[in-house]
């Protein structure tokens, strides 16, 4: 097809895909150049600005390791992967628990943890944590035999994967489920983070003047053949950022309740007051059990 002006450069490549085999594919791509397209008109984008947003994707590709991921941190941090996260599962209003993004932390292979273990692996500051969790079904029946990956960041505003202070696997773990459908562990309370900002996606939010940071929270990845997929992040209420987390990943519903104890019986000898704990229950529901592609290694 001759491209005689600028109108006729959508319909072209709209058709260049049409012998394209798989039909889902065809509707995504196509809509995406159009919506690319209509962009690019409405703003009158300039060369020197398109050669701007190239040189962006670019140092997006160049800036990802196997051990960093920015262009999950890029959707992040433009709201794309919480969009998508709601669209495809509960927000906490149905028998659901409501989803939260995974971030570009999960690492798939934790080791595996025995109930009640701690998932403290080098000295990590901070209070005691024990948090006591459930998950149950869409009947309220206890799933026995769940595996759940915990991951969570050191006070320190550091995950392990971007830490040398830290041992491989400090604080995660890897644990399954009793026939009561409940799993425990220990750990530090968790403090907020900022999120990298040495890469483009970074100097978005900077040049937006936000803060970087995540309030406090625990990731969590629930999964069990025969039931969706659950992937949650529970957060300290009371938490700084709580209400402009940078990621847009706050859904009230996934606010937890972390009790802080100053006093009686400590739940382990070398625990000091105050510790905290928390308790909270996960409802899944019957369908897809697939895992997501690990961000990092
Ligand atoms: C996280 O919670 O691990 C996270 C999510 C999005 C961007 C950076 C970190
Ligand atoms: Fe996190």
């Amino acid at each position: 097809m001759i491209i005689d002006s600028e109108d006729d450069v959508t319909p072209a490549v709209v058709k260049a895909m049409e012998n394209a085999p798989d039909a889902r594919l065809r509707e995504i791509a196509n809509s995406f150049v159009k919506h690319l397209h209509a962009f690019a008109k409405e703003t009158r984008l300039t060369e020197r600005e398109w050669e701007y947003g190239v040189g962006m994707l670019n140092r997006v590709g160049a800036f990802t390791t196997d051990t960093h991921n920015e262009g999950i941190l890029l959707s992040d941090c433009l709201g794309l992967s919480t969009l998508v996260c709601l669209m495809n599962n509960g927000a906490g209003g149905s028998t659901e628990t409501a989803a939260a993004l995974l971030g570009p932390f999960w690492r798939m292979n934790s080791p595996k943890t025995a109930n009640g273990g701690s998932i403290v692996r080098s000295p990590t500051p901070g209070p005691a944590l024990f948090a006591s969790l459930r998950v149950l079904d869409h009947n309220k029946k206890p799933l026995e035999g769940t595996e759940v990956d915990v991951w969570h960041a050191s006070t320190t505003g550091m995950y392990e994967n971007q830490d040398e202070n830290q041992a491989d696997h400090n604080l995660r773990g890897k644990f399954h489920t009793d026939a009561d459908g409940r799993f425990s562990f220990r750990t530090v309370l968790p403090a907020g983070y900022p999120i990298p900002t040495t890469g483009p996606a970074g100097e978005i939010v900077l040049y937006q003047k936000r803060a970087p940071w995540r309030p406090a929270h625990l990731h969590f990845l629930i999964h069990k053949p025969g039931f969706k997929t659950l992937v949650t992040q529970v957060f300290v209420d009371g938490a700084k950022y709580l209400d402009c987390d940078v990621v847009f990943g706050v859904t009230t519903a996934l606010v937890g309740d972390y009790k802080k104890h100053e006093s009686g019986a400590p739940p382990a000898p070398d625990v000091k007051a105050p510790w905290h704990t928390l308790d909270y229950t996960f409802h899944v529901e019957p369908g897809d059990s697939g895992l997501p592609t690990p961000p990092i290694k």
